[in-house]
């Protein structure tokens, strides 16, 4: 029987189960399920396992949340169009006590004027904005060593 790896919950926001087709020349070519498949990829040789999830409602975000609590070393998010409106989110993100990286695909300080506020970041260790899904990758490393798992053990 192995033993379980340490978990990473990866969370995507509204809209984003149309990655690949969505504004492509905003958001990229590469589908959610090639996005998961790299990071279920890069966390096997981080030594942690990755789970992910999307959701378009607020409150199935917020349930996700609060199943990482205890459960998982750490949380990439994109929240999404929610990152300039939910309170609640920025509240479950603080509720639920698990290391927390905002990520955004698009850099949001480039964009429209209502872009350019989160609510959720300040509830977050910090956030990776603009990087594609570099910005995903980064997060999941930065968690990974901030848990200070051994991928050679
Ligand atoms: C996004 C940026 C948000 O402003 C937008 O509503 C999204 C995607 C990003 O990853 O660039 O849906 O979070």
């Amino acid at each position: 029987m192995t033993a379980s790896r340490p978990r990473v919950v990866v969370l995507h926001g509204p809209n984003l189960n149309l990655l690949g087709s969505r504004e492509p020349e905003v958001y990229g070519s590469m589908t959610l399920a090639q996005l998961d498949a790299s990071l279920v990829q890069l966390g096997e040789s981080l030594g942690v396992e990755v789970e992910c999830h999307q959701a378009n409602g607020e409150g199935a975000l917020i349930d996700h949340l609060h199943a990482a609590r205890g459960r998982a070393v750490g949380v990439v998010i994109n929240p999404a169009a929610y990152t300039h409106t939910s309170v609640a989110l920025h509240d479950a993100i603080k509720a639920i006590e698990v290391p927390t990286v905002e990520v955004h695909l698009s850099n949001t300080y480039r964009r429209e004027p209502f872009r350019q506020r989160s609510l959720t970041a300040g509830a977050c260790v910090g956030a990776i904005i603009g990087l594609g899904a570099q910005s995903y990758r980064l997060a999941l490393r930065y968690l990974v060593e901030l848990a200070e798992l051994d991928p050679t053990s």
